[in-house]
């Protein structure tokens, strides 16, 4: 038989398009600025100009966001459950340390990818566990702002 293709409820659209919440966290906004060797020479205007592009060409409607506060993420993965037909998300170093952030996620009921400009397995033992991970569909990392296009295509294939 086959298999009925899952739509997206009429809240988690834009339009006609679904919505995918790009959110991300602590330190993000200064991309570009940060620590270029490992993060690279591109700001988040400029991830956020890639995450547009994808949609576009996905027929994604991209709701992109950064917050250097735990709760105010928790607030916006809590909107996801209702707004959202997916998450992409990059939790900076929350990644290490959120339980609140997991509870969110998981409460949200929407495919996940996590994302991350390093390769967080190269880094400091610190970064090689992340809490978001035991929510999310995949994890990339090491691809630089390249990963936030794979996650978004993942995710189109998904929703
Ligand atoms: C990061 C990796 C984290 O360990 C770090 O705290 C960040 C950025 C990344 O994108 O590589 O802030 O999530």
């Amino acid at each position: 038989m086959a298999q009925q293709r899952k739509q997206p409820k009429s809240g988690e659209r834009k339009g006609s398009l679904p919505v995918v919440y790009v959110l991300n966290g602590p330190n993000l906004n200064m991309l570009g600025l940060r620590e270029p060797t490992i993060y690279g020479k591109e700001t988040l205007a400029d991830v956020e100009k890639l995450c547009r592009a994808a949609g576009s060409r996905l027929g994604l409607a991209i709701d992109f966001r950064q917050s250097n506060h735990e709760g105010e993420l928790v607030d916006w993965i809590q909107e996801a459950r209702s707004k959202a037909a997916g998450i992409v998300i990059n939790a900076g170093a929350y990644t290490h340390t959120s339980v609140a952030m997991l509870d969110a996620l998981n409460a949200a009921e929407k495919p996940v990818v996590e994302v991350h400009l390093s390769n967080i397995f190269r880094r400091e033992s610190f970064r090689h566990h992340s809490y978001i991970s035991l929510a999310a569909k995949g994890v990339i990392c090491g691809f630089g702002p390249k990963g936030y296009v794979l996650a978004l295509e993942a995710l189109a294939e998904t929703i």
